[in-house]
């Protein structure tokens, strides 16, 4: 699993185009599975004043409701029409969210699966959660509408037409038992879905990079949405299978005092694009080291409606949902993103070991312990001289400091002890936490 978490923090940066962010803000967290109405509170209540630029949302298009497993995650990934309406919430709720949320300056990017549909064992009836009528057997979605001339399913190269090996490239691309859409049909009812997107205001449409392969023309379909308000991100879900919700994984299988490190460096280093996961707790059942309970789907009453995202007096959350974003660990890593952006990454260090430190020109510092012993060290910060006060063992609260102080002096260097046994092995220091 270390490798897994590894590639899976990589894979949380992507190559940067234009994110389309507001300018200051460099980050943007999935709060997966979210409802709209929790989404809208969060962006004007904490992701706007906290520096986030932007929110991936789940899936917003109608999609089969699943019942063995009960109602898990994966069912989002499972269209049945693209009418705004899931658990998350309907199209009034929707709307209200990307004007709220716009408003505060964060913009909603989409988690789009507009190039396949629900596979053939969701069976036939009105099982949605919009109640629409399908026939997934027959490739009838009539609420679309599409039917079997708009699917392109022969493509799948294994033996039983279905996902065999998410190693294989070819099959994990062509998508095995979920159909394909790829007629010159489903091109129309495409530009018709951005065309309504654009119209909504949302920012961005998110494609799983294992199937544009097969989109044509998809230039043209951006032609709807005004530049300054597209972008495409290539991700796949499909190929973090096994980590299912992401964040929620590392909570199952890593410490959370790895993790908290982890998207430190992410977030301090300069490359990408960054997106912060946000997961929610789910019963964990280990069967010979696999947890057989990684379907889970968010917390939900018993009428499987969504619970509400509620926040506790310390500012974390309740009802299950982790929040990581709320962290102050990492919540502060996302302004100290913001506060060296445009620095180049400088001062590097470490001690042939997991004693690493660097900084973002003169803007920023970091220093991170991941050995078993302690260390105490001088460095060179590149930070002009003064008092400074870690973001990771507390933060600056008004002209005071509740976490660690560190001195860098005229020349620059400052010194740095971190126990191996701190709570957070990890010290960050940027210009805006100068006392
Ligand atoms: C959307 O959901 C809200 C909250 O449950 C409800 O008040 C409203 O009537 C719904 N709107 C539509 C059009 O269904
Ligand atoms: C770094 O780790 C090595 C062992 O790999 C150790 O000998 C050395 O003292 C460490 N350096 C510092 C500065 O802690």
């Amino acid at each position: 699993m270390g490798i897994c978490f590894l590639l899976l923090i990589v894979g949380f940066c992507w190559a940067q185009h234009n994110p389309n962010t507001h300018s200051g803000t460099t980050s943007i967290v999935h709060l997966f599975e979210w409802r709209w109405a929790d989404i809208a509170h969060e962006c004007e209540r904490y992701l706007a004043p906290n520096g986030f630029g932007g929110v991936q949302i789940s899936p917003p298009n109608e999609n089969v409701i699943i019942t063995d497993p009960w109602q898990p995650w994966w069912e989002r990934y499972q269209p049945v029409s693209y009418k705004l309406c899931t658990r998350s919430g309907n199209e009034t709720e929707f709307r209200d969210m990307v004007t709220r949320c716009n408003n505060v300056g964060v913009h909603i990017y989409v988690d789009a699966v507009i190039n396949h549909m629900c596979g053939a064992n969701a069976g036939a009836g009105n099982h949605a959660t919009c109640g629409s009528y399908f026939n997934a057997k027959t490739k009838d979605f009539p609420a679309v509408p599409y039917s079997g001339w708009d699917f392109n399913d022969l493509k799948c190269k294994s033996r039983s037409g279905d996902i065999e090996n998410y190693h294989d490239m070819f099959q994990v691309i062509d998508l095995g038992g979920e159909p394909i859409t790829g007629s010159d049909y489903f091109e129309n009812g495409r530009v018709t879905e951005f065309k309504y997107g654009a119209k909504l205001g949302t920012v961005i449409r998110k494609w799983n990079g294992e199937k544009m392969a097969y989109l044509k023309n998809w230039g043209e379909g951006w032609g709807f949405v005004p530049s300054d308000r597209a972008l495409v991100f290539v991700d796949n879900h499909d190929n973090q299978r096994g980590h299912g919700a992401g964040g929620a994984s590392i909570l199952t299988f890593w410490d959370a005092r790895l993790y908290k490190m982890a998207v430190g460096f992410m977030l301090a280093h300069p490359y990408g694009f960054t997106r912060v996961m946000s997961s929610f707790r789910w019963p964990r059942n280990f069967v010979d080291g696999e947890d057989t309970n990684d379907w889970v789907g968010p917390p939900s009453e018993s009428d499987g409606s969504t619970k509400a995202v509620t926040i506790n007096e310390d500012t974390t959350c309740g009802n299950d949902w982790v929040c990581e974003h709320r962290w102050r660990q990492i919540k502060n890593m996302v302004i100290f993103r913001n506060v060296v952006d445009g620095q180049p990454f400088s001062n590097w260090w470490d001690n042939d070991s997991n004693q690493v430190a660097f900084g973002r020109g003169d803007k920023g510092f970091i220093v991170f312990n991941n050995d078993d012993w302690s260390m105490n060290v001088d460095l060179q910060t590149g930070l002009p001289a003064g008092t400074y006060c870690d973001v990771i063992s507390g933060q600056k609260e008004g002209s005071g400091c509740t976490g660690i102080q560190v001195y860098v002096s005229d020349d620059g260097m400052a010194n740095f002890q971190i126990s191996n046994s701190a709570e957070d092995p990890f010290v960050a220091i940027h210009v805006n936490a100068k006392l």
